[in-house]
């Protein structure tokens, strides 16, 4: 079996962090979104990956290279060019790729606790013509809806207004090549792309054998920042281990709970209550993180308080009251005025949200 990810979507809802970096490489405890779904991929035993870039390619390239670091023996990189096209036109132009091979296709922003491996099993080893992944959601209305009838797949229909129940289609799925003809037949939806979910109602239609899997732990679709951090937040549940490198100081700080530590931080009169992961190169100094707070690499956090948020690399806070339910995207500054009047001052890029008490 052959993998096909899906990178090439531009993250509208998460500007402005995507105007500069990919969306599957927002990092949840300090690790790439795509990362944790190439690894679920190599799990499985998948050892030759498509990826679908779009604009971001060249950053999605830089960061999983020949996917040798994931033990894959083959990454082809794959070009959306024009978009949005939609998932299904992503599977059509990766053709040349996937050949006839059944395959497995996991969306670049989706997170999944679940093991995958005996779902590709249960794939392999029944051959319906497309297995999908299911789970109820709240907001049923956002998503792919599915219909059931006595387990079986009756319809499926892309973010309906009136959702005929409240099973959401996952971003992964697994495919034999009868998939390409039922692309063949699309018609652009109101969003004008190509929708998977169509292609797999085709199947249906045409009487093809689509399975259903419900997924049994969490599973997150990444597009929104509530999303994010709630995916940081149970990323951070499953913390196990308390490492502290032994390049790593602490002086007069508490460290309670579940914390990980990178190499050649500093904790200076701080408090920290996990489940937290700091990088590598921080300075903590006179502050308090609390938990599902993920701090990256070379932060410079002083006299200030944070939780529950997510810091990309480089960020320096400097007594700022209380952050909380926050994304910072790499190289942000967020500091008290030094002198009157006590105003706000910003440089802040375009399709910011600040929010403000
Ligand atoms: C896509 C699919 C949708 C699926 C979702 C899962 O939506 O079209 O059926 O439920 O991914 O993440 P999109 O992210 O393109 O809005």
């Amino acid at each position: 079996m052959k993998a096909l990810v899906l990178a090439g979507g531009k993250g509208s809802r998460l500007r402005p962090i995507t105007h500069t970096s990919a969306k599957q490489l927002i990092p949840i405890a300090n690790k790439p979104i795509l990362f944790y779904g190439l690894e679920a991929i190599a799990a499985c035993g998948i050892r030759e990956v498509g990826i679908v870039v779009g604009e971001t390619r060249e950053e999605i390239q830089k960061a999983v290279g020949d996917g040798k670091q994931f033990g894959f023996s083959k990454v082809e990189y794959i070009h959306q060019k024009e978009g949005p096209l939609g998932l299904a036109h992503a599977v059509k132009i990766a053709r040349p790729f996937l050949q006839d091979s059944p395959f497995l296709m996991y969306l670049g922003d989706n997170l999944l606790k679940q093991n995958l491996k005996p779902i590709a099993e249960a794939f392999l080893s029944q051959k319906p013509n497309a297995q999908i992944l299911v789970t109820p959601v709240p907001n049923p209305q956002d998503f792919g809806v599915v219909e059931l009838k006595n387990g079986q797949v009756l319809r499926l229909v892309e973010k309906p207004k009136n959702p005929p129940s409240n099973l959401a289609l996952a971003g992964i799925y697994m495919f034999d090549s009868h998939i390409f003809e039922a692309i063949e037949t699309l018609k652009p939806s109101g969003r004008g792309e190509l929708e998977i979910t169509d292609a797999i109602q085709t199947l249906i239609q045409k009487k093809f054998r689509v399975t259903v899997q419900t997924i049994s732990g969490w599973w997150k679709d990444t597009g929104k920042l509530e999303d994010l951090l709630e995916a940081n937040r149970l990323v951070l549940e499953m913390l196990e281990e308390n490492s502290r490198p032994a390049t790593f100081t602490q002086e007069n700080s508490r460290l309670e709970g579940r914390i990980r530590i990178g190499e050649a931080s500093r904790i200076l009169g701080s408090t920290l209550r996990g489940p937290i992961v700091i990088g590598r190169n921080c300075l903590i100094r006179d502050s308090f993180i609390g938990p599902f707070t993920s701090v990256h690499d070379d932060a410079h956090i002083e006299n200030s308080e944070l939780e529950h948020s997510i810091l990309m690399e480089h960020v320096v806070l400097k007594d700022v009251r209380r952050l909380q339910d926050s994304l910072v995207g790499q190289r942000v500054e967020i500091c008290k005025a030094p002198n009157k009047p006590q105003a706000y001052r910003l440089m802040v890029g375009d399709s910011s949200r600040i929010e403000i008490p």
